[in-house]
C-alpha cells in the first residue's frame, strides 16, 4: 500500500469516528459509559484536527475519534480529517462514522494527500495510519486525483538543478509512456525553424536548450488543450529579480506541473476527451545571448512584442504555445501559469484566479471548485485595459508601465493569441503552499486542476 492509496478491506480494522462539534453530542448518546466517560475525562470536543484514541479493557484500541471542528472551521479551512491522520496510532482504520456527500469525498482525498511526502533528497517520517476506502467513495477516482496532485507537487518541489527543461521533458515523457500517450518535442534551434521565436528568445540564454513539449492522448470526445508555463527557473533575465523575489522561482513551472498533474488524472480515469498538453519548457537565465529590454520579438502568430521587462517572460513562451494550440480545431483551450506577482497580491496563495469570457464556464468552475474544495475565483478580462498592452512601436507590450492590474493585463496579452477556439480559460496560479495546512505541506501545490476536472462534464460540449 502506498500512502496515497486506500488499504485493502480487513475485518480487524479499528473503527474511526470522524465527528463535527455539532455531531459529537448526539453521537455520544448512543455510546456506553466507557466511551462517554473517557470522552469527558479526556475533554474531547471534536475540535478540528484533534484525535482521541479510546482504549478497551485490555489496553487495546477500541476505537478512535477524530474531530472535524465547527461550521466555521469548515468554512475557514479544508481537509480537517487530513490533520488527524498524522496523529493516529499505527494501524488500519475503517470509517465507522463520518461526513456525507461532497464532505466525504473531501475527507477521503484529504486523508490520502496527508500521506504525501517529498522524499527525493531526505527521508521524512512516513504516515503510519491507513484507511479502508470509506463506503460511498469512488476510491479509484480519489486515488487518481491524489496521484495527479502528488505528481504536480513533486515536479514543483524539485529544484531547478534537477528540474530543468530536460528533466521536465523527461517527466512528461514518463507520464506519456505510462498512459500510452503520444509525445513530441521541438528543441533548441528547431524552435526557430518551426516558428516558435518567443520560446526560443526567452530560453536561449540558459545552459539547457529551450523546448516545446507536445503530448496527445485520447481519440474520441471533446478536444481539450492544456497549456502550462514551464519556466524551470525565473531569474528575471537581464531585468534580474532581486534575491528575495528569486527565492521561490523553481516553482515557475507550476503551470506545467499542474497541467501534467491534471493530464494524469484525466488519463488515469479514462475521461473521454482528445487531450493535448503543451508545455514550453525554458529557463529564463542571464548570459550574452539573453533577450533584452526594448528588443522587439515577432511571435509565432505574427504579432510583434516590445520587451519592456525580461521578467515578464511567461506570457511570451505561452503566447507561442497558445498560437500553436489555436491553429487546430479545439473545444476548449486552458492555460495555467505562475504568471504574475499581481495575482498573488490580489487573492493570496489559497485562491486560484481565473479568466474566461464564457459565463457558463465561470459558473461551472466556481461551483465545482467549491464542491471539491479547490477554490477558484473569477477575474475580469477587462477590455478597457487593452490599450495598456499596446506600446506604439510594436503590436504588444509585454510589461506595461505603471503596473496597474498586472494579472489582468497579462491575461489580456495571452487572449490576443487565442482567436479561433470557442472557449478560452486562463489561470494565474501561485502553485505554492507557503505555510503547512491540512493535506498541504509547505511547498508545491496544485491549484485549479481538481476544480477543472470536476467541471469538465459541464464545460465541454
Ligand atoms: N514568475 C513571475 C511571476 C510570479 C512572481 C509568480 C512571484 C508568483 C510569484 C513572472 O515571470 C514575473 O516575474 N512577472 C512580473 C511581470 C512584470 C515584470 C510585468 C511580475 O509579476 O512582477
Ligand atoms: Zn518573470
Ligand atoms: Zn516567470
Amino acid at each position: 500500500m502506498t500512502p496515497l492509496s486506500f488499504a485493502p478491506d480487513s475485518d480487524d480494522a479499528t473503527p474511526l469516528f470522524a465527528l463535527t462539534k455539532a455531531e459529537l453530542k448526539d453521537w455520544l448518546e448512543g455510546q456506553d459509559d466507557a466511551v462517554t466517560g473517557w470522552v469527558a475525562r479526556m475533554d474531547f470536543s471534536a475540535a478540528a484536527g484533534t484525535v482521541l484514541p479510546v482504549p478497551d479493557a485490555n489496553g487495546g484500541l477500541r476505537m478512535v475519534l477524530a474531530g472535524l471542528g465547527s461550521d466555521t472551521d469548515a468554512r475557514r479551512g479544508r481537509f480537517h480529517l487530513a490533520s488527524a491522520r498524522a496523529k493516529l496510532p499505527k494501524g488500519t482504520y475503517r470509517l465507522a462514522y463520518g461526513p456525507k456527500g461532497d464532505a466525504l469525498d473531501e475527507a477521503a482525498l484529504g486523508w490520502l494527500l496527508a500521506g504525501y511526502r517529498f522524499t527525493r533528497y531526505a527521508k521524512d517520517k512516513p504516515v503510519k495510519a491507513a484507511l479502508i476506502a470509506p463506503e460511498g467513495v469512488d476510491a479509484t477516482r480519489v486515488e487518481a486525483i491524489a496521484a495527479g496532485e502528488a505528481l504536480t507537487r513533486d515536479l514543483i518541489n524539485t529544484p531547478a538543478a534537477d528540474m530543468g527543461p530536460a528533466a521536465l521533458e523527461a517527466a512528461a515523457r514518463d507520464l506519456a509512456a505510462e498512459f500510452d500517450a503520444r509525445i513530441e518535442t521541438v528543441e533548441g534551434d528547431a524552435l526557430l525553424d518551426q516558428n516558435f521565436p518567443m520560446i526560443h528568445a526567452v530560453g536561449r540564454a540558459a545552459a539547457q536548450s529551450p523546448r516545446l513539449i507536445d503530448m496527445r492522448w485520447g481519440d474520441t470526445g471533446a478536444r481539450l488543450t492544456l497549456v502550462g508555463k514551464g519556466v524551470c527557473f525565473d531569474t528575471g533575465g537581464l531585468n534580474l529579480k532581486p534575491g528575495a523575489s528569486m527565492g521561490l522561482m523553481k516553482k515557475d513551472m507550476g503551470g506545467a506541473a499542474t497541467v501534467l498533474g491534471l493530464a494524469r488524472m484525466i488519463m488515469a480515469l479514462g475521461i473521454p476527451v482528445q487531450l493535448r498538453v503543451l508545455v514550453p519548457a525554458v529557463e529564463n537565465s542571464v548570459s550574452a545571448t539573453s533577450f533584452r529590454p526594448q528588443d522587439i520579438l515577432t511571435s509565432r502568430k505574427g504579432l510583434t512584442v516590445e520587451i519592456n521587462n525580461t521578467d515578464a517572460e511567461g506570457r511570451l513562451v505561452l503566447a507561442d504555445a497558445l498560437a500553436l494550440a489555436d491553429e487546430e480545431d479545439t473545444d476548449l483551450i486552458v492555460s495555467m501559469a505562475t504568471l504574475t506577482g499581481a495575482a498573488r497580491v490580489a487573492v493570496g496563495p489559497d485562491l486560484a484566479p481565473f479568466y474566461t469570457d464564457d459565463d457558463g464556464i465561470a459558473t461551472a468552475l466556481g461551483d465545482a471548485g467549491a464542491q471539491v474544495r479547490d477554490p477558484v475565483w473569477r477575474m475580469p478580462f477587462w477590455d478597457g485595459y487593452e490599450a495598456m498592452i499596446e506600446p506604439g512601436i510594436a503590436n504588444l507590450d509585454n510589461a506595461p508601465s505603471g503596473g496597474f492590474a498586472g494579472s489582468i493585463t497579462a491575461a489580456l496579452f495571452l487572449r490576443r493569441f487565442v482567436e479561433k477556439a470557442p472557449r478560452y480559460l486562463h489561470f494565474d496560479i501561485y502553485g505554492w503552499q507557503p505555510k503547512p495546512a491540512p493535506a498541504r505541506p509547505k511547498g508545491g501545490v496544485g491549484q485549479g486542476a481538481r476544480a477543472l476536472l470536476a467541471a469538465l462534464p459541464r464545460i465541454l460540449p
